[in-house]
């Protein structure tokens, strides 16, 4: 089967080109100037042909911090890797990486055996895992190497969260060292979590339980603070390390330290700090609560910080840590009590929508929007030029985004699977059209037309920014 999308201005990292792409099979096999005598003789062979004109033809979206079917904070989040993975198809996303979780007491083994049966057979799109190590014992440390060799080539650990996943500075050292022997990444969820358990016993004692507490109970400073420590120590073991979900000014100035002696030190952060802020937090009664997450919303002036990082670099992708939790029943077992309310957000349907607001506002190129959400996740973590790119040889994942067409973000048209949006009302400019995963046609005319099931394991290499 030969499809040719024909027409459209074709944007990868390095920019647009008014380009066809011909798929055969899979696979992307030819891009085509324009006009050229090339494009026209696969016009005469292609079985389709998908009219792109006005369209901006850009590489698969890859969300590289995602949380389906996740057990916290008392309950799961809501997203099965059905629902979840169908939702980020509607939003131009065509890969994502989850996080497999190893319990305290298990292995990592039984954690990703786990995490592969929840996904297998299920997902609309192309799939990876990442492995958050939260009990480091001789047995996990030996276990990593194992996973590595299966395409897991990326391990979360925790300051943050006693007593759940949390890691003492040891531990976490021990996990580096493994790492920089197996050339694998190191994750951190940087927040000083001792500190912060402090901070919440004396708010919940002074009687402060709503949700805007659990933004003051975890400040920047303790981001910053966190953040500096694990450079510290991915410096010492000498492993790559990917800060995940950076939220402060505080943080983003000891990646920038780092970055700029030439550590390898990158960082990713989430829509939900680019767009929205400590004031949501504060919404009257327990709408708050909606907003909940670690780290927590910072105030407004610090969007523009984040923002100028992604131009620079100093921040390098943007996913979108999407852990939805109900607002019924979930975010309400919170009620009087903020530590109690589930931490995360929903986001994985419009993370490619949101970031093209930075494209309409110029704070980012276009080129620099489909690096942050699709390129350099690609590399990062492993798939690159598989994913992440159009170019010949690569997988046939293509979206056809409509930069005119305007949306209206609300829960009663979301796919995600959560009663409510923290986007709702919004209006943004831009929407996919059309969604290719692997040459198959996946979301069109705004329905999707795919099957759960023709999504696949990914077994991912080394981080490729990696000398
Ligand atoms: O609030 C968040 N971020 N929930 C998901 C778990 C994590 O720490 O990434
Ligand atoms: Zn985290
Ligand atoms: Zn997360």
């Amino acid at each position: 089967m030969k499809v040719l999308i024909s027409g459209g201005t074709v944007v990868n990292a390095t920019g647009p080109i008014a380009a066809d792409v011909l798929v055969e099979g899979e696979i992307i096999v030819g891009l085509g100037a324009r006009g050229s005598s090339t494009s026209a003789s696969w016009a005469q062979s292609a079985d389709r042909v998908i009219d792109a004109t006005g369209q901006l033809v850009i590489p698969g979206g890859i969300d590289g911090h995602t949380h389906m079917e996740m057990p916290f904070g008392g309950t799961q989040s809501m997203d099965t890797f059905e629902t979840g993975t169908r939702a980020a198809a509607f939003g131009g996303t065509t890969t994502i990486i989850d996080f497999a979780i190893q319990s305290k007491g298990s292995s990592l083994r039984e954690g990703f055996d786990t995490w592969s049966a929840k996904a297998e057979g299920n997902c609309a799109i192309d799939y990876g895992f990442h492995m958050i190590v939260s009990d480091v014992n001789e047995q996990s440390l030996k276990e990593m190497d194992l996973l590595v060799d299966e395409g897991v080539t990326s391990f979360k650990l925790f300051m943050a969260y006693p007593g759940v996943f949390y890691s003492t500075d040891g531990e976490i050292l021990q996990a580096m060292q493994q790492a920089s022997t197996n050339g694998s990444t190191i994750m951190m969820h940087a927040e000083n979590g001792i500190a912060i358990d402090v901070l919440v016993a004396q708010a919940l004692a002074r009687g402060e339980g709503d949700p805007r507490f659990h933004g003051l109970t975890r400040p920047a400073i303790l981001e910053g603070e966190a953040t500096h420590r694990a450079i510290q120590l991915a410096r010492v073991a000498d492993v790559p390390l990917y800060i995940v979900h950076l939220s402060a000014t505080e943080a983003l100035e000891e990646v920038v330290v780092a970055r700029d002696r030439g550590q390898s030190v990158f960082a990713e952060t989430c829509p939900q700090y680019l767009f929205l802020s400590e004031e949501d937090m504060a919404r009257e009664g327990f709408e708050g609560a909606k907003y909940v997450c670690s780290p927590p919303l910072r105030p407004q002036s610090y969007q523009g910080e984040l923002w100028r990082g992604l131009r620079t670099d100093d921040l390098s992708v943007v996913s979108t840590d999407h852990c939805p939790f109900c607002f019924k029943e979930q975010k309400e077992l919170g009620h009087g009590d903020f530590s109690k309310i589930p931490n995360g957000l929903p986001g994985v349907e419009h993370r490619v929508d949101l970031i093209f607001q930075g494209v309409n506002r110029r704070e980012i190129s276009l080129g620099r929007w489909v690096d942050v959400t699709s390129t350099t996740p690609a590399r990062m973590f492993g798939l690159f030029p598989k994913k992440g790119i159009i170019a010949p040889g690569s997988d046939a994942d293509i979206v056809l985004y409509d930069p005119q067409r305007a949306q209206v973000f609300s829960a009663t048209t979301h796919h995600m699977n959560v009663d409510y949006s923290v986007y709702e009302g919004v209006t943004a400019q831009g929407q996919v059209a059309t969604v290719l995963s692997r040459g198959m046609v996946i979301i069109e005319s705004g329905a999707y037309v795919g099957a759960s099931g023709h999504g696949e394991f990914l077994v991912r290499g080394r981080n490729g920014y990696l000398r």
